[in-house]
């Protein structure tokens, strides 16, 4: 049902329309706000505030649901594949037989980086963090292309840069890799399969190809299709706000590899697997490392735990929590890690610090404990977040540039600095005590 608020400021009343999505979640549109009431919203971290209207992803955060294109995330895990579901979220459907085949064999063709880029993985420090590398690689890219760094791209031009940017950003993850380890590079073979070219760069070395391991390949999967989209996170908006500017592909996407790289967003697969390598070292006592996320005198945070959007189960953790226990057992491993981890979730979820807050596990809580398993080194762990939400990065600065209208992002503030002075020329300036 259509309807209006109603605003009233200084005495008069204003119509503020009311805009319905396809799950009756409901927005204020207050795109004309400033022009017709000379006033603007404040919403620090956005927590209030939609940056647009978008057809890929939905959250019920507090009944923890997830869908991508209409499709629920725990059927996709089932039944579908990470490179169908990138085709799912970029183009809006899942693919036909032979759209998927053209799709699959356009990424695969596409594996090759320009061979003196290499040269500038070897410039950097074996100790360079791989999100500093995938960030810089995959901006550099632009230069090997400049044919395909038109700001109004057509859908030929659109494609050739969606389907590069799929295909290469696992190759350069996997040298970035190569580099920190000082190992060869590898390159893909044409037979194997996305994911399993990935392994096989990752792992093969001269003295020893790597076999993909079916387990191992089937979990990787499933945490790329989970990590595939989460509407507007952090990264994600970075991706929307550089390429509101017509910025290329490469630039946009580049520019979100760094806002997911934070603690605080894709960064935390990291920082969890370091919480509970220390809980471990400290002899597994999680009780004080509940209170001190619970001090709030304490800069401490239970990592891997909480979320802007659910109130709720995050249902990615659920999933990934399962596939722990089930490839862990496969594998026959034993990680004592993942036992503090389920014993950390047990007292937090009986805590009432953390249940007033609804603080449930998130999507990092349990994956780092997969990619370990995976023998994936923790420094790469959020390059593997990347890998994964590449797809939804890609689908929503489609979206966007194909949006009827669209403008540039440019939000704005409230001043509170000083009011305007007089200059005070530079020998009158006096004393004043350092910062
Ligand atoms: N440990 C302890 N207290 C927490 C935590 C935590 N992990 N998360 C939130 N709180 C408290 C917070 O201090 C606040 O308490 P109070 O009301 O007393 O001030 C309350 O819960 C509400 O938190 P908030 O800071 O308003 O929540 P937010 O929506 O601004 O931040 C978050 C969300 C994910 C950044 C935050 O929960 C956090 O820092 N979690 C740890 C980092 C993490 O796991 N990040 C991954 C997020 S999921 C994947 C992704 O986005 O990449």
């Amino acid at each position: 049902m259509a309807e209006a608020a109603k605003l009233e400021l200084e005495g008069k009343v204003y119509e503020i329309p009311v805009i319905v999505g396809t799950e009756q979640e409901k927005g204020l549109d207050i795109s004309r706000l400033k022009a017709t009431t000379d006033y603007i919203t404040v919403d620090p971290g956005y927590a209030n505030t939609g940056s647009c209207l978008s057809a890929i992803t939905y959250i019920d955060g507090e009944k923890g649901i997830l869908r991508y294109r209409g499709y629920d995330i725990a059927e996709l895990c089932e039944k579908s594949t990470f490179m169908e579901v990138c085709y799912l979220l970029i183009y809006g459907e899942l693919p036909t037989p032979e759209q998927y085949t053209k799709f699959k064999d356009k990424v695969l063709r596409h594996s090759l980086i320009h061979e003196d880029m290499k040269s500038f993985f070897t410039s950097y420090p074996g100790h360079a963090h791989p999100m500093a590398i995938l960030s810089a690689m995959v901006c550099s890219l632009s230069v090997y292309h400049p044919e395909l760094l038109a700001p109004d791209p057509s859908p030929e031009e659109m494609d050739e840069t969606i389907t590069r940017l799929l295909s290469k950003v696992r190759v350069l993850a996997a040298f970035a890799y190569k580099r920190s380890v000082g190992e060869a590079f590898v390159y893909t073979r044409p037979k194997l399969d996305y994911l399993s070219n990935f392994l096989h760069m990752m792992f093969t070395t001269p003295m020893e190809q790597y076999e993909t391991d079916e387990v191992i390949r089937k979990a990787l999967d499933v945490l790329f299709i989970l990590h595939a989209d989460h509407e507007q996170n952090c990264s994600t908006s970075t991706v929307r706000m550089v390429g509101s500017s017509k910025a290329n592909l490469f630039a946009s996407i580049s520019a979100g590899i760094c806002a997911l790289w934070g603690p605080l967003h894709g960064g935390a697969n990291q920082a969890v697997i370091e919480m509970l390598e220390a809980i471990a070292a400290d002899g597994g006592n999680y009780k004080k490392y509940i209170d001190k996320a619970k001090d709030k005198n304490d800069p401490f945070k239970l990592m891997g735990f909480g979320h802007r959007i659910y109130k709720n189960y995050d249902p990615r953790a659920r999933i990934i929590k399962k596939y722990c226990d089930d490839v862990l057992g496969k594998l026959g491993i034993h990680d004592p890690i993942l036992e503090i981890a389920k014993g950390l979730e047990e007292v937090a979820l009986t805590d009432p610090y953390f249940i007033e807050r609804k603080l449930y596990p998130n999507v990092d809580f349990y994956s780092g404990i997969l990619y370990r398993a995976m023998n994936i080194p923790t420094n790469m762990f959020t390059v593997m977040f990347a890998l994964g939400r590449l797809p939804g990065w890609i689908a929503h600065w489609k979206e966007m540039i194909e949006e009827p209208g669209m403008r540039i992002a440019r939000p704005r503030q409230i001043y509170t600095g000083a009011p305007l002075r007089k200059f005070i020329p530079f020998n009158q300036r006096g004393t004043y005590a350092e910062p």
